[in-house]
């Protein structure tokens, strides 16, 4: 049964791009099972697919995209607002009305030969005062049934819709098939990709790619991109963050919301199993959360995806045992390998690797290959209500009242374990001046650091300086005590051979309980130059197999290395001119001061 919209604003928008697109038919997706089996079989007919065992892996699908087709193109992202100066310097930008124009042209006929899916979809539980619908126009059988793992799609998020306003998503993979041409498994068009957004208009053009954040238009354009120019017009937050919930020996709960840059464990965060005795950790979601104001005066939480896009290299029962047992069914597994015995490996997954497998080039692949098996972005695409740690309340429409966020990013020097910020202006600061080794997961340079404030810098749809701005205006919006606590971790500080000062994954628990406490007011800190620092012995580390030597490393302020930091941090403030908030030069310069 296809879906019914009697939007009819909506209904003319699919008409008219129906008319330029030119698909061979129109498919409204229901959200059905029924419906999602049917496009997977015919996925699996094109070749797009590979069913796995049906024993070992239920219900589960291997993919491999095209090679030129593996990360998000950061470079090929476009925030088109009329004024340059509105994207910002960290954003590429271009004038709306020439991007139309050309964007027009290539989606003009793009779609023939194809049907053109219609996806509407709830961000977030459907009806929550936090949720707000996209309807996503796509030529991708694989982004449809993907969208309906990672969103609520279907006839409820157009009965949420009624006759409301909704963020347009147009997707093709520019790759029209001319009459009997065969497809190709992993249609795209690789040299010709463009991830656009309108933010005035709050719209998403994106074509030629299928992968990921490129294609699923709900998670990166819409949750975070047009979303964070809603949330500055709107007075709420739209970030790059997991959410958890951490309970205490006496029962007592708290939520924390975290923002790392991707590929820095977020989701493994999400799903830690603490390593000390009596605390429990649950997730509510591992990538976006949307934060708005109750009448409280405090802000709730809600995660607006429905499904994990996880980095499945490096993820094993060791590692994020709860991410594992969420992949047993029901999942889509892309550019890992597949093995002789119909299932899905990775790097990391097991220590004893598959004497046979196909690697995510479709290739026969074997231990003694000189290349790795899958991608080191390859993805497990997962509905999130399988996974065992998943807290009850994770749909709850209202949100959770977020009592922590932390700012993280993947640093081998300089910064410590964990510092709370003195106040809710110094944690803006802080996470502004986050910078990161960079990943996988987007295309170009891994490993290399960059400024990444609050892990958003390929996220913000609008200039950076602004939305710096719109964290300080957030910070008056309600009384200092009903504001979360803002704190800056970093498990990935190394010694100067390489080797890892922190152990990381479960033990990452110590710092929570110590986070949970500071909170309630209980543990000890001290007051340094760069924030508080746990005090010695505020920090459980009973039963750790870390030396004192390494803990002091790890909790002491490196003044030398903050001090080579400040020209570095005073150059990434230049790039945003007189738009920088004034606060933020004035804490650079307190920062300053003090290590002198
Ligand atoms: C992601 C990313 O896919 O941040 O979550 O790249
Ligand atoms: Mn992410």
């Amino acid at each position: 049964m296809s879906a019914q919209s009697s939007n009819a604003k909506l209904n003319a928008w699919v008409a008219q791009w129906a008319k330029i697109l030119q698909p061979r038919e129109i498919q409204w997706c229901d959200g059905s099972q029924t419906e999602y089996d049917a496009l997977c079989l015919a996925l699996v007919k094109s070749g797009t697919f590979t069913k796995l065992d049906e024993v070992k892996r239920p219900n589960s699908y291997w993919a491999h995209s095209d090679p030129d087709d593996v990360a998000r193109v950061e470079d090929r992202t476009f925030i088109c607002s009329t004024k340059q100066i509105d994207a910002g310097p960290t954003n590429n930008w271009r004038a709306p009305a020439e991007m139309r124009i050309e964007l027009t042209a290539l989606y003009t006929g793009a779609m023939r030969g194809r049907t053109m899916y219609v996806v509407p979809f709830s961000m977030g539980p459907l009806g929550s005062p936090i949720a707000h619908i996209g309807v996503q126009l796509t030529d991708s059988a694989y982004v449809a049934v993907s969208m309906r793992i990672m969103t609520r799609i279907g006839q409820g998020a157009l009965d949420a819709l009624g006759d409301g306003t909704w963020v347009p998503c147009l997707h093709s993979v520019g790759a029209p098939l001319a009459d009997g041409e065969k497809d190709s498994v992993w249609p795209c068009n690789p040299d010709n990709k463009y991830i656009v957004h309108f933010p005035e208009t709050r719209e998403i053009w994106s074509y030629g790619s299928g992968y990921g954040g490129n294609a699923l238009l709900g998670k990166k354009c819409f949750a975070l991109r047009i979303a964070s120019v809603m949330a500055r017009d709107d007075g709420w937050l739209a970030e790059h963050m997991l959410i958890l919930k951490l309970t205490n020996p006496q029962g007592t709960h708290k939520y924390i919301a975290a923002a790392f840059p991707s590929s820095c464990g977020k989701t493994n965060l999400a799903m830690l199993i603490p390593t000390i005795a009596g605390w429990k950790a649950e997730t509510i979601g591992d990538d976006i959360c949307w934060m708005k104001f109750g009448d409280d005066g405090q802000l709730y939480a809600i995660n607006p995806e429905a499904g994990f896009f996880g980095v499945a290299p490096g993820t094993s029962y060791d590692t994020n045992a709860n991410a594992m047992n969420t992949l047993l069914e029901n999942c889509i597994f892309t550019n890992t390998a597949f093995t002789s015995d119909g299932d899905v490996w990775w790097e990391g997954m097991t220590e004893t690797k598959p004497a046979r497998a196909t690697d995510w080039h479709n290739q026969p692949w074997n231990p003694n290959s000189d290349t790795p098996a899958a991608h080191p972005n390859a993805r497990f695409t997962a509905p999130a209500g399988q996974c065992p740690s998943i807290a009850p309340e994770w749909q709850d429409p209202r949100g959770v009242p977020i009592s922590a966020i932390l700012f993280g990013g993947r640093r081998r020097t300089t910064v410590p374990l964990v510092t709370q910020a003195f106040d809710w202006d110094h944690g803006v600061f802080l996470g502004s001046i986050m910078a990161s080794e960079t990943t996988a997961a987007a295309g170009g340079e891994v490993g290399k650091l960059r400024f990444d404030p609050m892990a958003m810098l390929p996220f913000c749809g609008y200039n950076m300086a602004d939305y710096f701005a719109h964290w300080l205006e957030i910070g008056s919006k309600t009384t200092a005590n009903k504001l979360p606590q803002i704190f800056f971790v970093n498990w990935f500080r190394r010694d100067t051979d390489g080797r890892f000062l922190w152990p990381g994954y479960g033990e990452n628990s110590r710092v929570l309980k110590w986070i949970f406490e500071r909170v309630d007011g209980r543990a000890t800190a001290r007051k340094t130059e760069i924030g508080y620092l746990p005090d010695s012995g505020s920090l459980d580390v009973t039963g750790l197999k870390v030396t004192s030597d390494d803990l002091g490393v790890l909790l002491n302020v490196d003044a030398a290395g903050w001090r080579d930091a400040i020209p570095q941090i005073r150059e990434h403030y230049a790039k945003f001119g007189d738009r920088l908030p004034a606060k933020l030069n004035t804490a650079l310069d307190s920062l300053e001061a003090s290590l002198a």
